[in-house]
């Protein structure tokens, strides 16, 4: 019998999104599905997802959730045909944002809306009329952090996995909100007196909640799993992480590589591939165009798209931009994001400041990502700190050269052109360590100079493109800690979709993007 996990996230295309967390779940589900493996995604029934979902048909009643009683959907993916559970709580879920509210304050009942969601896994994981019960309950980041607790409280025997995708976000509450959700007295006890306590620094943190009580805890890279052991990427949590560091483990991310393919993407101007990257010349007078810059071939054009928050050094990279454009009169950005008011309001000024050397455009736009990667020559990514990042990986896809930070995920996908990894080398990019202007100043100093050098840029493009970001590792190593924790045989990954599948996939996903159907959550993504 094929294994069966239940995964349990907040979001996944398209259903709802509201950074890469979506994006990971729905594509590593669709991975582990085709890998043999029955896999089916539990999130809530919000409204754009009951839009969006195909298939609906109720399954049951869950009765006495934190929250009170829901309805459990049925459905499937709109692009993959995976199975989705979608819980139906319209007094916790119908709303316009995932997390917040259009104002950008977090919802005052994440608590209970995210513990409904915890407890449903575990009520289905028990056993309910006309769904399987899963031998792995795989819960994502801190709104699903409570599903291993729930699980053991509810005697449950399918084994538990927790991943973290971003620790800066935990989801801490006041502790005495605790007993509104079911979980036990001596669980909200100073944590010095119980290791089992979900107790962390005065409050409760459902991020804790799942590190402490999942059988297997992984992280989205290798080199993150290191580094949140330490103070300064651990966000408080290291002495947790440390204390249960045997059962964490770091598996790097893989993308969509049908979705984010360049030959076959239907979003951008012309196709191309690694062996003839032609068609990225058209590409990029149409994003010069979209974004009012001048129309330059040769001018170089770095490309800066992600939420717009310290994250993502935003405000450090801000502050780099008029610096460089002075040292560099050709060079040109295009900027996709949104986020911290005061970052978006800086860019705008520097749009008008510089006429034609700077495009900027706040807001969320799923196409205009594929054209943004497609058109620009690099791709700069700071990042105080990245869990995996995958904003990197479909521009690399794309042949345009990251320039990022050292950190993270970051870190474990892209090479460094540096003497190792020279002209002939495998280097895909480049990075840098420093969090200030000069340090953003220089890393894009040495990828200028790259460029001046065609044969040495189109190897590091091609170097870039051919780099494997496919899912087949990833899902062999999940497959291995599914097999560890259930004593069953691995899975093992199986390439992806005859031509019919990427057919569909490109109508699905032209369907949805034409509809603008991902709507990314009000204000800032992810809440605390
Ligand atoms: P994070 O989840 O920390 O924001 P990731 O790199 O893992 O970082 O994922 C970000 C995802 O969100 C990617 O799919 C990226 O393309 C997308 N994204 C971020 N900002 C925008 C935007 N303004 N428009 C379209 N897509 C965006
Ligand atoms: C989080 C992280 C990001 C990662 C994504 C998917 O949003 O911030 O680095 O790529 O999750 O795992």
């Amino acid at each position: 019998m094929p294994l069966n996990v239940l995964m349990v996230a907040s979001e996944a295309v398209p259903l709802a999104k509201s950074g890469g967390l979506g994006d990971m779940v729905s594509a590593y589900g669709a991975a582990l599905r085709d890998a043999g493996v029955e896999v089916s995604i539990l999130m809530p029934a919000y409204p754009g997802a009951l839009r969006r979902a195909l298939g609906k048909t109720p399954v049951g009643r869950l009765a006495g959730l934190p929250g009170g009683d829901a309805t459990l959907i049925r459905a499937q993916m709109p692009d993959s045909g995976l199975p989705v559970l979608l819980l139906q709580m319209d007094h916790l879920y119908e709303r316009e944002g995932l997390y917040r509210d259009p104002g950008g304050r977090d919802y005052l009942d994440n608590l209970v809306r995210f513990a409904s969601l915890a407890a449903a896994a575990a009520r289905i994981a028990r056993g309910i009329r006309g769904i399987k019960r899963p031998d792995v309950v795989h819960a994502h980041d801190w709104h699903a952090g409570l599903t291993p607790l729930f699980l053991k409280l509810g005697g449950v025997r399918a084994r538990s996995v927790f991943t973290v995708h971003n620790l800066a976000f935990q989801g801490n509450f006041p502790l005495a909100m605790g007993s509104w959700i079911g979980v036990p007295p001596e669980l909200l006890a100073p944590a010095l007196t119980d290791e089992r306590s979900i107790e962390f620094y005065g409050e409760l943190s459902l991020m804790k909640a799942g590190i402490v009580h999942a059988d297997r805890v992984t992280t989205v890279s290798e080199r993150y799993a290191n580094e949140i052991m330490t103070p300064r990427f651990g966000h408080r949590m290291e002495g947790v992480l440390q204390s249960v560091a045997r059962k964490v483990t770091g598996i790097t991310n893989g993308i969509d590589m049908e979705v984010w393919n360049p030959e076959i993407d239907p979003l951008i101007a012309r196709s191309y591939s690694a062996v003839d990257v032609s068609g990225k010349h058209a590409c990029k007078r149409a994003l010069q165009q979209m974004f009012g810059l001048e129309r330059e071939p040769f001018a170089p054009l770095v490309a800066i798209g992600s939420r717009l928050t310290e994250q993502k050094l935003a405000d450090v990279v801000v502050d780099a931009i008029p610096a460089m454009l002075v040292q560099h009169p050709r060079l040109q950005f295009a900027v996709l994001g949104e986020g911290e008011t005061r970052l978006e309001q800086r860019l705008i000024a520097l749009a008008a400041q510089w006429r034609g050397r700077v495009g900027v455009h706040i807001g969320y736009d799923e196409a205009r990502a594929h054209q943004l990667h497609a058109g620009a020559d690099m791709l700069l990514h700071g990042s105080r700190f990245e869990p995996c990042g995958l904003t990197q990986l479909y521009a690399m896809r794309y042949g345009t050269v990251p320039i990022a930070s050292r950190v993270g995920g970051l870190a474990d996908t892209i090479r460094d052109y540096s003497l190792d990894y020279g002209r002939h080398g495998a280097a895909t990019g480049f990075l840098f360590e420093r969090e200030s202007v000069d340090g953003v100043v220089q890393a894009v100093d040495r990828a200028l100079d790259a460029f001046g050098n065609p044969s040495l840029w189109h190897a590091l493009q091609r170097n870039a493109m051919e780099r494997d970001s496919g899912w087949g590792r990833p899902v062999a190593r999940y497959g291995e800690l599914y097999a560890a924790l259930t004593e069953t045989r691995p899975v093992t990954a199986r390439r992806r979709k005859d031509a019919k599948g990427v057919e569909s996939a490109l109508r699905a996903q032209r369907e949805t993007v034409g509809a603008t159907a991902i709507v990314p959550d009000a204000g800032l993504a992810m809440s605390a």
